[in-house]
């Protein structure tokens, strides 16, 4: 019988050391949820990094880790020295392809060191699942930190079945032709049968430079490489819609959606919430917002944007400053525009829990997502999903991948202030019944669509496809 090996840079649960003592603690992420059910199946693994470093970890620690997350958890952990992750994750992983995949080319490095640490990692990652693997399994590699996993892979076991899906946007020809190592990098995930994106935009960008790079012609999204067909597919990813438009009935969340209102009492509050990085604009919304209270002045004291920032890679410089940047435009706008009852920015630099975040999405008139760059962009569909009323309003940038699925919703270039200043004007006059008919088509589709769709879709796909040339003659 084959099984199923997912692999991912972070497992869906993530160990912690304090008092020298372990704990564990499952992800409620939307990649683990969307697999879940596969991952349940009696014979599937899921291997990937604990988030823990090596030197921290004893011996027995090892093993406890090692036993507990088979037993428990059904994963098999990768570790990481502090060398690795200073130079394969937060290095060539976060100071290379992230910032050129998210069109940020002058925050890209081109670090050999990193790089050789990138492909050290990708082995080891190959080195923790080579005796994991039979004939008729079927892997599927998530993200850009293990691009070079696949033809690893395929290397030693030319039969399995390999998919690979990239969360993060694939830039166009122009931007990827400038990484040293782009025929390594687009060689290496050419070793899947499938490769998934979320939008057309980032197949026709990956087609365009596997023919303008590696000179492999493609037909109907299928690439001739190395004697092996490999299709490349789009496959939005959706939400856990249930969990996000459930009733809640629990105290916590009760207490923090009455907190939140009586905080608000007639406010209507605009709502921001992103993991701190410079491709989500948060420092063009907040001046966006600025401009909205300037151009017009009588939402003065009507509005309030509350604005999360989930910490994130702040061993990262750009992350530092970023985060000094958006403190300093807060406060700016805070003191210059605030009144003795009226603060006009609540920020939030920390973590909230998924219900605590639910409990913000149903009190929010207008959801702000305005990244410049974003491969998908699930909150946005968590806040449809979450407002069963359907009474919000989304204003939300073009270069979102989640953009391409909401053709109903304000849609604004992120640089353009004047242009995102007017959208949240218009979402927080748009009449209800307008807002109910656009929210009540969406959800629709939402519920539909959902991340057990989307991982079923992908794993159909994966399963069915023949990717060798004399078996289709
Ligand atoms: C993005 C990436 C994921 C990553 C996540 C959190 O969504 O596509 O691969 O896991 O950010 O970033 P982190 O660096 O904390 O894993």
């Amino acid at each position: 019988m084959s099984k199923t090996i997912f692999v991912s840079n972070r497992l869906p649960v993530t160990v912690k050391k304090e008092d020298d003592k372990l704990s564990f603690h499952k992800s409620i992420g939307g990649l683990a949820t969307g697999l879940q059910g596969y991952h349940e199946k009696s014979d599937s693994l899921w291997v990937g990094w604990t988030g823990l470093q090596d030197e921290i970890m004893t011996e027995l620690d090892h093993q406890e880790i090692e036993s507990i997350l088979l037993k428990d958890y059904k994963c098999v952990p990768v570790n990481l020295t502090e060398v690795e992750i200073d130079r394969y994750y937060y290095g060539f992983s976060n100071k290379t392809i992230w910032p050129l995949f998210h069109y940020f080319s002058n925050l890209a490095s081109h670090d050999v060191e990193n790089w050789d640490a990138y492909k050290k990692v990708n082995l080891k990652f190959y080195n923790s699942i080579k005796n994991l693997i039979e004939e008729d399994d079927i892997i599927w590699i998530h993200d850009y930190q293990l691009m070079l996993l696949p033809q690893m892979i395929r290397e030693n076991h030319p039969k399995v079945k390999i998919g690979f899906f990239l969360h993060i946007p694939f830039p166009s020809y122009e931007i990827f032709r400038t990484i040293v190592w782009r025929e390594e990098l687009l060689e290496g995930v050419l070793g899947s049968d499938l490769i998934g994106f979320h939008t057309y935009d980032y197949v026709r960008h990956f087609l365009s430079s596997v023919r303008r790079i590696l000179g492999c012609e493609h037909h109907l999204n299928t690439i001739t490489f190395n004697g092996r067909y490999v299709k490349a597919d789009v496959f939005p990813m959706g939400i856990d819609f249930n969990h996000f438009a459930a009733e809640y009935k629990d105290e916590g969340y009760k207490s923090q959606f009455k907190a939140i209102k009586n905080s608000l009492k007639d406010i209507k509050m605009i709502l921001s919430i992103d993991r701190l990085d410079y491709t989500k604009g948060i420092p063009e919304r907040i001046k966006a917002y600025r401009r909205f209270l300037e151009l017009y002045p009588e939402f003065i004291g009507k509005v309030r944007l509350n604005l999360i920032v989930a910490p994130s890679r702040e061993a990262v410089d750009s992350y530092k400053e970023l985060l000094k940047e958006i403190q300093i435009l807060v406060s700016e706008v805070n003191g210059e525009l605030g009144t003795i009852s009226w603060q006009p920015i609540f920020f939030f630099f920390q973590s909230f829990t998924q219900e605590e975040l639910i409990a913000y999405y149903r009190s929010a008139e207008v959801m702000l997502v305005t990244p410049l760059r974003d491969g998908m962009n699930l909150v946005v569909k968590e806040y449809l999903a979450s407002r069963t009323d359907y009474a919000g309003m989304v204003v939300i940038s073009e270069t979102a991948g989640a953009a391409s699925e909401l053709g109903e919703y304000i849609i604004v270039n992120p640089n353009d202030l004047d242009q995102i200043a007017e959208g949240i004007k218009q979402a927080l006059e748009m009449p209800i019944i307008e807002k109910q008919v656009i929210n009540q088509t969406m959800c629709k589709r939402l519920k539909r669509y959902n991340v057990k769709f989307w991982a079923e879709d992908f794993m159909y796909n994966l399963t069915n496809l023949i990717t060798d040339p004399m078996q289709l003659t």
